[in-house]
């Protein structure tokens, strides 16, 4: 038989009949006290606490065990934990791993929080962190030190969108600190345009609320660990009180029946809309992996096996404050948040000197106004005469 298509996966996985018990999603299962009818039964949860038999609300319900089948099957590992949101899945993971006097090597292009985590929180535990080059690739290996316990990689880059060629990365780190543990934020893959683990990475982490929920309506985190991580990951995580609510653990689940025609749709508006800008007098640069002109686009060609919402292009100018009022307050289809992944089209903007401020290796190489949009699922003519407008607004002033 030939080997099963992503989306029917999406639609099989973590629908186990001991999961939905004869409805055909699985059932909410909110509990924080689970009852045993035997001390035999009791027992037998205790033993079995790590491993899927119902314990204690913290360690999930079938809810959870439900979404995390899935998770683990759909990225190739061997458990996955929950969280309540992506920054939570992010800050466990490391956590688990580090001690004091350790050592992170971050690619300096994650998402700020994630930094800002290395900088902030595991400083105080006396963990230092080095920043490196998105584009450094292979050259990562003269920055590991004896000490080097994670290395923490995010690809395509937060905003500016470069993709890293992450199987050098995973060879100059297994060459050197075969021990360390690379962690990979995959939330702009949702998971399955990319898996981190069958590249030899340790754990793949996904802010949920993006793609696995896709309807911007709430927040949730999962980290799916390979054999070797994942009992430390599970234990810790347990450790730290970390769990999310059976509510939102279901519509995780739910968010995967749909996820591969989301996907579909928000990759065929967004090479679109790409294109469109590629085109257009005003844009320098289209920072969209799956573009040529996109820092890294052929590790995404050779790496990935589609693309999702979120890019960013980079004017020729830098706006005035202004000039991106103007712009930014009149989008009819495209509103501002700071989130993505969701049904609905989304628009930021960010200046060179905000950018240069969050890469502290490598810095920017372009001048203009950067635009980060999220391509919804809209249709795509709506979205480029919005953008159309917002073009015209910056000319006629
Ligand atoms: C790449 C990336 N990772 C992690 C997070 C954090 O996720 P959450 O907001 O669910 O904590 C975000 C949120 O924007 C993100 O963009």
């Amino acid at each position: 038989m030939s080997k099963e298509k992503l989306e029917t996966t999406l639609i099989r996985a973590g629908r186990a009949k001991r999961f939905t018990q004869g409805s055909v999603n699985s059932v909410i299962q909110r509990a924080s006290s689970l009852v045993f009818d035997t001390v035999a039964d009791k027992q037998r949860a205790t033993a079995g606490r790590a491993h899927g038999e119902l314990f204690y609300g913290r360690r999930g319900t079938l809810t959870h065990f439900a979404l995390q089948e899935a998770m683990t099957e759909l990225e190739g590992g061997a458990g996955c934990a929950l969280y309540s949101c992506g920054a939570a899945a992010v800050a466990n993971a490391m956590l688990a791993f580090v001690e004091a006097g350790d050592h992170v090597l971050m690619c300096g292009s994650v998402y700020e929080p994630t930094q800002d985590f290395c900088t902030k929180i595991l400083s105080k535990l006396n963990v230092s962190t080095t920043f490196f080059d998105h584009c450094l690739d292979g050259g990562i290996a003269a920055l590991i030190q004896p000490t080097t316990r994670i290395v923490f990689l995010e690809s395509p880059a937060s905003i500016t969108m470069e993709v890293q060629d992450i199987p050098a990365i995973v060879a100059a780190v297994r060459a050197k600190a075969p021990e360390a543990i690379i962690i990979v934020d995959n939330t702009w893959a949702a998971g399955v345009l990319f898996r981190p683990l069958d590249h030899g990475c340790d754990i793949s982490i996904q802010a949920g609320t993006k793609y696995l929920i896709g309807h911007s309506d709430a927040m949730i985190g999962t980290a799916v660990a390979n054999a070797r991580c994942w009992d430390r990951l599970r234990e810790n995580s347990y450790l730290m009180g970390q769990m999310v609510d059976a509510d939102t653990a279901y519509m995780a689940s739910r968010g995967l029946r749909t996820l591969a025609v989301r996907l579909q749709q928000h990759e065929e508006s967004g090479i679109k809309i790409a294109e469109w800008l590629a085109t257009r007098p005003e844009v320098a640069r289209v920072n969209h992996p799956a573009l040529a002109q996109c820092k890294g686009h052929a590790f995404w060609q050779r790496d990935f096996s589609g693309s999702s919402g979120l890019f960013s292009f980079i004017l020729h100018q830098k706006l005035s404050p202004q000039q991106m009022a103007d712009y930014l307050d009149h989008f009819q289809h495209f509103s501002m948040a700071y989130s993505w992944g969701g049904f609905e089209s989304l628009i930021l903007a960010n200046q060179p000197d905000e950018l240069a401020a969050i890469r502290p290796a490598g810095g920017i190489d372009f001048s203009g106004t950067l635009v980060r949009l999220h391509i919804g699922l809209e249709h795509v003519d709506d979205l480029i005469a919005d953008l159309s407008a917002g073009f015209d607004r910056l000319t006629s002033v």
